[in-house]
């Protein structure tokens, strides 16, 4: 099977996207869609009510949408990053590809680095950014995140 197309979002996806949040597990709502916020956030785009500069891009396997990755605060030095993937597509290290699919971006356009936050538990999720070389700094915030920042 061909590796899924990342490509930028595009207005015909919205019905896409509102089926990906619906194939979540429990433990990914819990951690990426709580009170719905993220899926909220992504029909921002299709409605054009964005407040933050915001870039998103989706990986499609045929009709099906297998993963997110986006960056707010892209005008300023150091984007903040959201992803997830499909269900189907966890621990096969298909994070990495959307992670550095939103670094190459961030590169081009000279940013300073990748700023975002993820759970105490999300063990997943942090295995993943330290391996694709993002630094722990801390907790971070009113939910105790822990806050990670990628370095150019
Ligand atoms: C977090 C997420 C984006 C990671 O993407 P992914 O492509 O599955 O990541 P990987 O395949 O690199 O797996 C990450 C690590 O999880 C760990 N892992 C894999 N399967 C696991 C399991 N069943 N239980 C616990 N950890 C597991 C492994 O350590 C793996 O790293 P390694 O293979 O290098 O050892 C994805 O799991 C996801 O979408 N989760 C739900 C949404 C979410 O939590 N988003 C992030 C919010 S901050």
């Amino acid at each position: 099977m061909p590796e899924p197309e990342i490509r930028l979002i595009r207005m015909d996806d919205r019905e896409r996207v509102v089926r990906f949040f619906a194939q979540m597990a429990p433990d990914s709502r819990s951690f990426f869609n709580r009170r719905n916020g993220n899926l909220n956030w992504a029909l921002r785009y299709f409605d054009g009510t964005d407040r933050q500069a915001m870039r998103r891009w989706v990986a499609v396997e045929g009709d099906e949408m297998v993963g997110y990755v986006f960056l707010w605060d892209t005008d300023t030095m150091i984007p903040w990053l959201g992803i997830a993937v499909a269900e189907r597509m966890r621990g096969r290290h298909f994070g990495q590809k959307l992670i550095e699919t939103a670094e190459a971006w961030c590169r081009s356009q000279g940013k300073g680095g990748i700023l975002l936050t993820t759970h105490m538990a999300n063990v997943r999720a942090q295995a993943l950014y330290e391996r694709c070389g993002f630094e722990r700094l801390g907790v971070y915030g009113a939910n105790n995140e822990l806050l990670y920042l990628r370095r150019f």
